[in-house]
């Protein structure tokens, strides 16, 4: 298992790796009508887009990409950061590729950089983002308007 950064010829394969997640996956906790609203935003041209204002990782497995996910500014700030896009395909979850993809996004210098991180995380993740040391931002463990709880740790 690799991780590297994206490259605009992955965005096709890591928008099928996307939709197929929230689909098996996501959608236990979400609504059909959620998820399939989501997923018209990750289409291969948003994914591209998105990697154009993130660092943008893929982890690959021998023949295809199996994970990825993204770090950036939050809301354009300099000392305080996000994670965007964190996903494993269902049939590779449980593997350490998540806490791979996470370890990766904290030694990226947006990481580095910043005083606070924030991640607007899926009620699915959150187990998952506070086993990785995130807490609830003002202590609010219920979802918000969007549907997403906000995660966050200071450094
Ligand atoms: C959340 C997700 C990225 C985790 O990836 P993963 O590869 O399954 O996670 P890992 O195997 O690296 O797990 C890391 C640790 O978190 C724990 N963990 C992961 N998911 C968990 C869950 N649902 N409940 C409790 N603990 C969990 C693991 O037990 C592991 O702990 P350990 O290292 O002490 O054994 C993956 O499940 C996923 O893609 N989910 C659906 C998409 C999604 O919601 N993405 C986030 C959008 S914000």
């Amino acid at each position: 298992m690799t991780v590297r950064r994206f490259l605009p010829k992955d965005s096709k394969e890591v928008s099928d790796l996307i939709i197929k997640t929230l689909r098996e996956v996501s959608i236990k906790d979400y609504s059909a009508e959620y998820i399939e609203n989501l997923i018209q935003r990750m289409q291969p041209e948003n994914i591209l887009k998105r990697a154009e204002h993130t660092h943008f990782y893929v982890v690959c497995a021998v023949d295809r990409i199996v994970g990825c996910g993204a770090i950036g500014p939050f809301w354009g700030k300099t000392d305080e950061s996000s994670f965007f896009t964190v996903f494993v395909l269902p049939d590779h979850q449980g593997r350490g590729i998540g806490r791979k993809i996470i370890e990766t996004l904290e030694k990226d210098e947006y990481y580095l950089r910043a005083k606070r991180i924030e991640i607007p995380a899926s009620i699915t993740a959150v187990p998952f983002y506070i086993k990785m040391g995130y807490t609830y931002k003002n202590g609010i463990d219920i979802p918000d308007g969007e549907g997403l709880l906000r995660l966050e740790k200071f450094r």
